[in-house]
């Protein structure tokens, strides 16, 4: 199986929701953007400007070649709270992909063993999300806790923020895993699809967020950052990782690419807290960029689901062997023995 074997695969399963097109960019005309499924499917909320600004920002920059200089292969590889990971690119917490696909797509269960065990398999970390089906009361339906089990431990959680007793208590059966970290995606507040089930979620305080950085054992993440203001609460409230995002354009209209906020909030919090971004990343050039506007790891969405839909465990595998190879390519040609050498001076 390859990569273009996978993604036929995925055009098959996915048909009515995702068309598998060579440029996945939330461009208006795509099926995802389309609604006929009757819901946020795949796509972006309203109309698609947040996803398609995701896919924008990173195409206003170029790379410059640098390639008078030796032969040597560059070091990819990424230290992750302790974890020495292939790469710093991580499979993003995706969840909810039945909800709107059906189980023949594929199922929960099978989609996180499928994200967590791939990436491990590339030598990477697959994190994990929360929807309105996983009912912590009943941890039969997180389906995430057996993957990471599988895994080793291998793996991050990402909570929706709920109610902050039930974050606190949940957290503890993560620890006891010994994942890699824990966090909330604090933009699940705008979340169409917790709030279309009923499922509170909630904007936090920094009080909060202060008291879930101090209980949890486990380095903590804030996901969904797209300002300065909020970066620096989430660093100030004792994060170790914040994670530049818009949710791939799904929780509010009108946002601007996170490439385009990355470099400002990069300058506010670089060397305080790990930034990660995510949007639009969809192979090793656009990794390289994100790296050089400032992030220090990235996460990928969309070609996750494709990938897990598409092949399982090897698809997930060969979708991130396949970052691994262009960000080797793309740190050749540029220039850029290690992470350390990328910076701003290689976009044009
Ligand atoms: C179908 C779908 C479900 C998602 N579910 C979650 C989730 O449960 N938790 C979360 O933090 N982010 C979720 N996200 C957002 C991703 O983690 C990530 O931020 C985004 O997909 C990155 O953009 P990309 O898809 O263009 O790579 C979801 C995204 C998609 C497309």
């Amino acid at each position: 199986m390859d990569l273009e074997e996978v993604r036929n695969q995925a055009r098959i399963k996915m048909k009515g929701f995702c068309g598998v097109y060579k440029e996945c960019d939330g461009d208006p005309s795509r099926l995802c953007q389309g609604h006929s499924y009757g819901g946020l499917g795949i796509g972006g909320v309203g109309s698609g400007a947040s996803f398609a600004n995701n896919v924008k920002a990173l195409k206003k920059y170029s790379l410059r070649m640098r390639i008078v200089d030796d032969n040597s292969e560059p070091e990819t590889g990424f230290d992750f709270f302790g974890f020495r990971a292939s790469m710093p690119v991580f499979g993003a917490p995706v969840t909810g992909v039945n909800s709107f696909g059906g189980d023949a797509v594929i199922t929960e269960k099978d989609f996180c063993h499928a994200t967590v065990m791939g990436c491990r398999d590339a030598g990477t970390i697959g994190f994990r999300g929360d929807t309105y089906t996983y009912d912590y009361s009943n941890p039969e339906t997180c389906h995430c806790l057996a993957a990471f089990k599988s895994a080793g431990g291998t793996g991050v959680k990402i909570m929706k923020p709920r109610e902050q007793e039930v974050i606190l208590r949940e957290v503890r059966r993560y620890e006891d895993l010994g994942i890699l970290a824990f966090g909330i995606d604090i933009d699940g507040c705008g979340s169409v699809m917790m709030n279309k089930h009923g499922k509170p979620v909630f904007k936090k305080t920094k009080n909060e967020l202060r008291e879930l950085a101090s209980s949890i054992k486990l380095p903590f993440i804030v996901k969904g950052i797209m300002t300065v203001e909020d970066a620096v609460a989430c660093v100030e409230s004792g994060a170790r990782c914040v994670v530049i995002s818009n949710h791939g354009g799904r929780v509010l209209d009108h946002t601007p690419g996170t490439a385009e906020v990355l470099p400002e909030i990069a300058a506010a919090v670089k060397g305080k807290a790990m930034i990660i971004a995510d949007g639009g990343i969809r192979n090793g050039y656009d990794v390289l960029k994100m790296l050089a506007l400032g992030a220090d790891a990235v996460l990928i969405g969309r070609d996750i689901v494709r990938a897990a839909a598409g092949g399982g465990v090897t698809g997930v595998k060969l979708q991130m062997d396949m970052f691994r190879d262009t960000l080797s390519k793309a740190m050749m040609m540029t220039g850029c023995r290690s992470l350390g050498d990328i910076n701003r001076e290689i976009l044009a």
